[in-house]
């Protein structure tokens, strides 16, 4: 069985739909070790909680950069003693350290609900509303040290229609990031592809 942790701070909706791709088969042999969050009333956790998973609220206490190491060495520790081989941010508001980054080689994901690299960092379906784009989409890509910047793994997209408001935009992206994440961590755990240099290949 292949190990997954999730990492959440909000509703969770990634999280489940993960959840029930892997009880319908879409991604075979794994299951989720650990949901993991920086937020103690998490939504998530307590669908995770009411799912029977294992579920830890890590709050990072205090603030500045000796905070976020000391926050990211327990995630860190955590992931590692459940035997977490993949590490899936799901709505994960924080940035991550490097020390981090470097623990999970190419082994942590994030999903963002924008066509990278287009709109990075907070309410993208916002800012590609405004901005006027007639397609828009979401993005499933490797984590490195930069914000929403690492190797893309996946991308769908939806057109926005005329009749669009951000609500109605940003519920059709989340429609497909729910069937992006999946497919994006079975294409992953599969191993089929590969990173050459910024693109992910058929190995
Ligand atoms: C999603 O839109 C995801 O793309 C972004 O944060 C949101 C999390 O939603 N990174 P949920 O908690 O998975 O419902």
């Amino acid at each position: 069985m292949r190990r997954l942790g999730i990492l959440l701070s909000g509703r969770g909706s990634n999280f489940l739909a993960i959840h029930r791709a892997i009880a319908d088969g879409r991604i075979p042999d794994a299951e989720i070790a650990v949901v993991i969050s920086n937020k103690t009333e998490a939504k998530g956790l307590e669908a995770a909680r009411s799912l029977g998973l294992p579920a830890l609220a890590i709050p990072q206490e205090g603030k500045g950069p000796a905070a976020r190491e000391t926050h990211d060495t327990k995630m860190i520790a955590a992931l590692t003693d459940y035997g977490v081989e993949l590490v899936c941010l799901a709505g994960y508001m924080r940035i991550i350290s490097p020390a981090f980054v470097e623990a999970f080689p190419n082994r942590i994901l994030n999903i963002h609900p924008s066509l990278l690299p287009a709109f990075p960092g907070l309410d993208a379906q916002q800012q590609a509303f405004e901005y006027g784009v007639k397609v828009a989409g979401c993005t499933v890509h490797f984590v490195d040290e930069a914000v929403d910047h690492g190797v893309i793994v996946l991308q769908k997209t939806v057109p926005v229609l005329d009749e669009d408001t951000v609500e109605t935009l940003s519920a059709k992206i989340l429609e497909q990031e729910h069937i992006a994440y999946p497919e994006a961590i079975a294409r992953v755990l599969s191993e089929t592809h590969g990173v050459v240099g910024r693109r992910y290949l058929p190995a």
